[in-house]
């Protein structure tokens, strides 16, 4: 399929700089049309402006639906799958209803350790690394109702090493994050995995 891609990130945004430059680099049918963000400075929005990508506000400090105003930009540019790139806020229920199976994450873990609510961002590193697991790794999954619960499209490990602590786990699984997501995306545009 080709993807219209709606992209929403709340801070960094290196995933979603890594899905952009990959697009650029390979013959893919993926296009980034919109970035949304629950917030306004971020650096998420500072780069997809700099591509030349539409970007969106929208909070819940702003408004009060914003599922509404989400799925309004999403019809208006025509996005027919939705990649949540370091989005830290739970989407809309009438967002996921409106894209059944077309809402992506990406986790900084081996789902289904490691996720559910709280689980995010740097808390993730710090449980794997407490619990000595011998790895960890990066998870794309869909989307459901429930956190970090729904179908996981594709996974990569990582060895975690005697010397690691969170600080330099997270960096090693951001690095294959910015892989990983560009590469499922790649597979559901060349129909190699296929959303029901
Ligand atoms: C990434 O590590 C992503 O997996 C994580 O936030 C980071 C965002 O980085 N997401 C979660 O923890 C969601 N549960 P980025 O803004 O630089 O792409």
């Amino acid at each position: 399929m080709k993807i219209r891609l709606g992209i929403l990130a709340s801070h960094g945004g290196s995933n979603l700089q890594a899905i952009i430059d990959h697009i650029k680099k390979e013959d893919v049918q993926i296009e980034v049309v919109a970035v949304i963000s629950n917030n306004s400075s971020s650096f998420a929005i500072s780069r997809a402006k700099k591509e030349g990508i539409a970007t969106y506000h929208i909070s819940s400090k702003t408004t009060n639906d914003v599922g509404k105003q989400m799925i309004k930009v999403f019809k208006q540019h025509k996005v027919n799958l939705i990649a949540l790139a370091g989005y830290m806020k739970k989407i809309p229920i009438s967002v996921l209803e409106t894209y059944p199976n077309r809402v992506l994450n990406i986790h900084p873990a081996l789902l289904p350790n490691y996720g559910g609510k709280g689980m995010y961002g740097m808390k993730v590193h710090e449980a794997v690394i407490s619990a000595n697991e011998l790895y960890s790794g990066a998870t794309i999954h869909l989307v459901n109702s429930q956190y970090d619960d729904g179908r996981i499209l594709n996974q990569q490990r990582v060895a975690i090493l005697k010397s690691d602590n969170a600080t330099t786990l997270a960096a090693k699984i951001l690095l294959i994050e910015h892989k990983l997501y560009f590469d499922t995306l790649k597979l559901l545009a060349e129909d190699k995995i296929v959303l029901q």
